[in-house]
């Protein structure tokens, strides 16, 4: 008898490439066997999971969630790294990125060393770290940055909006000098901070200060040329750049165009650009402020486009671009006595726990992609991307055993009391969803299992990455 750990027997195994009906046997948490029949006959495991009926695929990746990262005096992200990864694997992911936000006049090291702190110890997946670079000084460039790419933080985001975390283009382009020399992939958040800043005055003049000027003071149009000069200013220096959360078919143009030119332009979309739109924003009371995101979701056809990136290679990367806040912080604490404009809510929405669920229920169950499409959006990208494949990212002999199981027929209404956030509402109050992760197993442990917790905090790992270009070829 060959001793295994576990035996996860008669699922439905999908990677980004295959499907196929076998079992997966688990040794010391990675992936030693996949076969046919690993029978009692002839393989012995203390425990058998049986997935007659479910979908296995590779844990879930999202490699763009916010975690603890301080926003506004006053105002806190309402996840830590217990809940914020709590949720993440009740979501079917088992690795999530977030991002050590670095302070202006802190050092790229210090804002690592205060995350690691914070998740050290607290984690129910496994986590990794990209930096946002806000103050890209001679040492943070020249030093720091080579320096924390070569010990695993591989991949860094840049912001073009947002007073106090904004570049100039000249920045952009001396950072991402300093993301090609050390081998970064760099993020960019796309939005022309000027035309923003220019209509948000115009529309306080005129008195509309609801939740939804949120977004028509960030049209299109600021994120279609944001997105033009971000690939343009990465074509001068020669990197590849992720063009991050895009919310409409002008951006994916230019992604597109970007590519026919000979640039690396990677693209992310993420679900509240699927089935949320701006007249989210028009609800009742201050409410809409609990879809205030940037870029804002806009209307059916972009959803539609959204869809088509999806579909068609446009979007590498489906990610939830999770930054909750509690609804009382989302009528912003700074603003001044009086004040309650969309000006002073926070940007961001909840979403790791209902990201994977809304694509597969509208991607999948509705027949809009495949499986092996899903776990490419989902998984085997991220890993690829931001240097994390093979260890993570598919089912293959020598992978972390990161695997989730599915049931592609549970129906479940998405409701706040049932999910595991730290947000105190969810965008997604009583959206229908065809398909239910209901395992979650990290490194051969099942940490959820049927909606019930089955680990304990700590047992998410910290893990470093290769950066992309020079991780080994599989
Ligand atoms: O509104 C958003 N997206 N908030 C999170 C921060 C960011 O820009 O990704
Ligand atoms: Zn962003
Ligand atoms: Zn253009
Ligand atoms: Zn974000």
């Amino acid at each position: 008898m060959t001793p295994l750990d576990t035996i996860i027997r008669g699922g439905t195994i999908v990677t980004a490439s295959d499907t196929s009906r076998a079992d997966i046997g688990i040794k010391g948490g990675r992936i030693v066997m996949i076969g046919e029949d690993l029978g009692p006959d002839l393989y012995d495991a203390p425990e058998v999971i049986d997935a007659t009926g479910l979908i296995v695929v590779p844990g879930g990746i999202d490699s763009h969630v916010h975690i603890s990262q301080p926003g506004e005096p006053g105002v806190v992200i309402a996840d830590d790294f217990e809940s914020g990864t709590r949720a993440a694997i009740f979501g079917g992911l088992t690795t999530v990125l977030p991002f050590c936000l670095q302070a202006k006049g802190q050092s790229l090291r210090e804002a690592v060393t205060w995350y690691h702190g914070l998740a050290e110890g607290n984690c129910y997946c496994d986590v990794s770290f990209h930096l946002i670079v806000t103050d890209p000084t001679p040492q943070a460039l020249g030093q720091d940055l080579p320096a924390l790419v070569a010990d695993g933080y591989a991949s860094i985001k840049l912001f073009m909006t947002y007073e106090g975390m904004k570049l100039s283009d000249r920045d952009i382009l001396r950072t991402l000098e300093a993301a090609k020399t050390s081998g970064a992939l760099a993020m960019v958040h796309a939005e022309n901070d000027d035309m923003i800043e220019f209509l948000r005055d115009g529309a306080e003049a005129r008195g509309e200060t609801a939740p939804k000027y949120h977004a028509t003071t960030r049209p299109i149009p600021a994120e279609r040329e944001a997105t033009h000069r971000a690939i343009a200013l990465a074509e001068v220096i020669g990197t590849p750049i992720v063009v991050v959360h895009v919310s409409n078919r002008d951006a994916m143009e230019e992604i597109r165009a970007g590519r026919a030119r000979g640039s690396v332009v990677y693209g992310e979309t993420c679900p509240q650009y699927l089935v949320l739109t701006a007249d989210d924003m028009d609800r009742t009371g201050f409410d809409g402020a609990k879809y205030v995101c940037s870029p804002p979701p806009r209307d059916t056809a972009q959803q539609a486009a959204c869809w088509e990136g999806l579909m068609t290679g446009v979007f590498d990367l489906y990610s939830s671009d999770h930054c909750p806040y509690r609804f009382e912080d989302e009528q912003g604490k700074k603003r001044p006595a009086g004040v309650k404009s969309f000006r002073y809510v926070p940007n961001g929405i909840p979403g790791v726990e209902t990201s994977l669920p809304i694509l597969f229920s509208e991607g999948v169950s509705k027949g809009r992609i495949d499986l092996n499409r899903f776990v490419a959006l989902t998984s085997t990208n991220h890993a690829k991307l931001y240097g994390l494949y093979p260890q993570k990212g598919t089912i293959a002999v020598g992978s972390d055993a990161d695997l989730v199981l599915w049931d592609p027929a549970e129906t479940r209404t998405i409701r706040q009391d049932d999910l595991h956030h730290g947000a105190d509402y969810t965008p997604y109050e009583g959206f229908q969803v065809t398909g239910w992760p209901v395992r979650t197993i990290l490194r051969g442990k099942t940490v959820m299992a049927d909606g019930a917790l089955r680990a304990d905090k700590g047992v998410g790992r910290y893990q470093g990455r290769t950066p992309h270009h020079r991780a080994a070829a599989p």
